[in-house]
């Protein structure tokens, strides 16, 4: 698992409650090569692990950020694999845009807060952690539909742009951190429709078969981050290992 990084490399794992999240710490756990793990979600996990510590908390907030610097203390990460992110909140009355009508200020804003702001604060809160010397993969799950590109269908106003800002955030982020640790692979990453809470009203559309489950996915996603080195930092991936235009 991860040749590039040293036995007894420490994660950090963000949205570990989540479908993909939750397979991706799974996958983790299941392997001898982590030494410390550290799984963040706004509910405690109930898992048993001598390597893990389970956090609380909520990184689309100060605080929560605040208080995920305050636990890591500085100390080297080897893997930050961010899976946060929203399509639709029913109880907030958010849902993926269909014509002009549908457009909120208040969803447009939630959506970028969630899945554009909320990963990049991390370079900021995890700047100790990340830089050095030592090999760090930052991983963060955006979406092919925040393609520019690929964008022929339209629609999903918020969820599209949200991603595309995701991208040139963590673009940006790839380039400062190359100055902070050479060894530093940023990557954003396309995990394909996946049979999770978030993409479960969208499912009836998928084609046979192309609806993954989260543990394929992880085992995926982890080979794709195997196969990166430093000078593919700042790039756009899906599951299958192809890159994906911006
Ligand atoms: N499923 C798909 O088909 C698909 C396709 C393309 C891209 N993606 C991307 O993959 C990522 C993971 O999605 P998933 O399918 O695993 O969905 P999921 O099961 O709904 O998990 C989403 C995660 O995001 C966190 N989250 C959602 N809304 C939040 C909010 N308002 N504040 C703070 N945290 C929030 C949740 O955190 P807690 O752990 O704290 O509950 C949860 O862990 C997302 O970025 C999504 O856009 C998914």
């Amino acid at each position: 698992m991860l040749a590039q990084l040293p036995d007894d490399f420490s994660a950090l794992v963000l949205g570990a409650s989540g479908g993909i999240g939750h397979a991706v710490l799974e996958a983790l756990l299941a392997s001898q090569k982590p030494g410390r793990i550290i799984a963040v979600s706004r509910h405690a996990l109930k898992l048993e692990d001598p390597r893990l510590e389970c956090l609380a908390l909520d990184i689309t907030t100060q605080e929560g950020q605040g208080a995920l610097a305050a636990h890591l203390e500085d100390t080297p990460l080897h893997l930050v694999f961010n899976a946060i992110g929203m399509l639709h909140d029913d109880d907030a009355g958010i849902a993926p845009e269909k014509r002009f009508e549908d457009l909120e200020f208040d969803a447009l804003a939630h959506l970028f807060h969630v899945n554009a702001a909320a990963p990049v604060m991390l370079f900021k809160t995890l700047k100790g952690s990340l830089q050095g010397q030592h090999p760090v993969i930052f991983a963060s799950l955006s979406a092919r539909v925040g393609s520019i590109e690929d964008n022929g269908l339209g629609g999903w106003y918020a969820y599209r742009a949200s991603k595309a800002a995701h991208n040139m955030l963590l673009k940006n982020a790839a380039i400062e951190l190359k100055r902070l640790n050479r060894q530093a692979i940023v990557l954003c990453l396309h995990p394909g429709t996946t049979d999770t809470g978030l993409s479960q009203p969208f499912q009836a559309r998928v084609p046979e078969g192309k609806l993954f489950t989260p543990d394929f996915v992880a085992k995926h996603l982890l080979e794709v981050m195997d196969q990166r080195r430093p000078e593919d930092s700042g790039s756009f991936w899906d599951w299958a290992g192809e890159p994906i235009p911006w």
